[in-house]
């Protein structure tokens, strides 16, 4: 009777614990030389993407105004606009109506560093 409750209580944890893992911790698709995910990921939570973004790994699943960002790395396009490719990509994080003047996303004022290490930790979303 013990162990079976036992069992019933871990194996949720154990699923819950393996969706993190297979959103967050892939190796990244692409490499963006001297950018780190990590600190990517800590300017994503700085600058509040999550107010319009679900973006795994970080939180506040519920924000719709722009499109989730799970499995990043395997977008065609940036924006519909340009491809996914990190030039593009950090183009787009520095200031996105600068490559569609009609974009809803406004610039953030994210600096070339920040948009590196962002488009790192975005990478690593498969
Ligand atoms: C005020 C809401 C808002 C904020 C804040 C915002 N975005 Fe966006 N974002 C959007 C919208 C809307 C789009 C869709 C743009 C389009 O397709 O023209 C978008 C698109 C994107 C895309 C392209 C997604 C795709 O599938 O093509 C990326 C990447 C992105 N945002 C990252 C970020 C990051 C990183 C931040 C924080 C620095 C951020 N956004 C902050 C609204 C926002």
């Amino acid at each position: 009777m013990k162990t079976s409750r036992l069992s019933a209580m871990v194996a949720p944890v154990c699923l819950l614990l393996l969706t993190a893992c297979s959103e967050t911790s892939h190796q990244p698709v692409i490499v963006i030389a001297g950018a780190d995910p990590a600190r990517g990921r800590e300017a994503i939570v700085r600058y509040g993407c999550v107010a319009c973004h679900a973006i795994p790994g970080i939180g506040n699943p519920g924000s719709n105004v722009g499109p989730p960002l799970r499995q990043f790395a395997r977008r065609a396009y940036v924006g519909g606009v340009v491809p996914n490719m990190p030039t593009d990509l950090v183009a787009w994080l520095i200031d996105p109506p600068a490559i569609d003047p009609r974009t809803a996303m406004p610039n953030m004022g994210v600096t070339q560093a920040d948009a590196r290490d962002i488009a790192a930790y975005l990478y690593t979303l498969q």
